[in-house]
């Protein structure tokens, strides 16, 4: 009998979500934040429990980071990330940004313009304000990536 049951085994073993991620297998991501801006805080830390490393670096230059970056103001928010060469502004949930990165499409990245409330970092009680998630190109046109209701 051909030995069928240790390639079972392993298929069970890769195909388990819930095996624990090594340290430096994390994505890093860096999020240039106003030193005055809590609820920035509150999205690094949404993003570190959902597996991602953050590099926090507070700065006054905000204005000139999303610029350079080919957020256009309508796109702005409050804080801006950098993960994988993609920009990550505002509230985007942690969710997106992973499907952001194993899908890698063709975009600078993702925005969620404003600050919704219920977005992570966001919450206050059980308000929830719809919102969607954008991707953007440098000529500062936007195509929705996920819609939260
Ligand atoms: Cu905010
Ligand atoms: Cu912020």
């Amino acid at each position: 009998m051909k030995p069928i049951l240790p390639s079972l085994g392993l298929a069970l073993i890769l195909s388990s979500t819930s095996m624990p991620v090594a340290a430096d297998s994390k994505p890093e991501i860096t999020v240039y934040k106003d030193p005055n801006c809590g609820c920035c805080i509150d999205w690094a830390n949404h993003m570190e429990d959902n597996g991602f490393r953050v590099k926090s670096i507070d700065t006054q230059r905000l204005n000139h980071i999303k610029a350079d970056s080919g957020l256009t103001p309508a796109l702005a928010s409050c804080h801006t990330a950098f993960v994988d060469g993609y920009v990550i502004e505002g509230h985007v949930p942690a969710d997106d940004v992973k499907r952001l990165l194993a899908e890698s499409p063709d975009t600078l990245g993702l925005a969620v313009p404003g600050m919704p409330i219920g977005s992570p970092g966001m919450e206050m009680g059980d308000r929830r304000d719809p919102y969607q998630v954008l991707m953007f190109n440098d000529r500062g046109q936007t195509r929705v990536f996920s819609e939260h209701n």
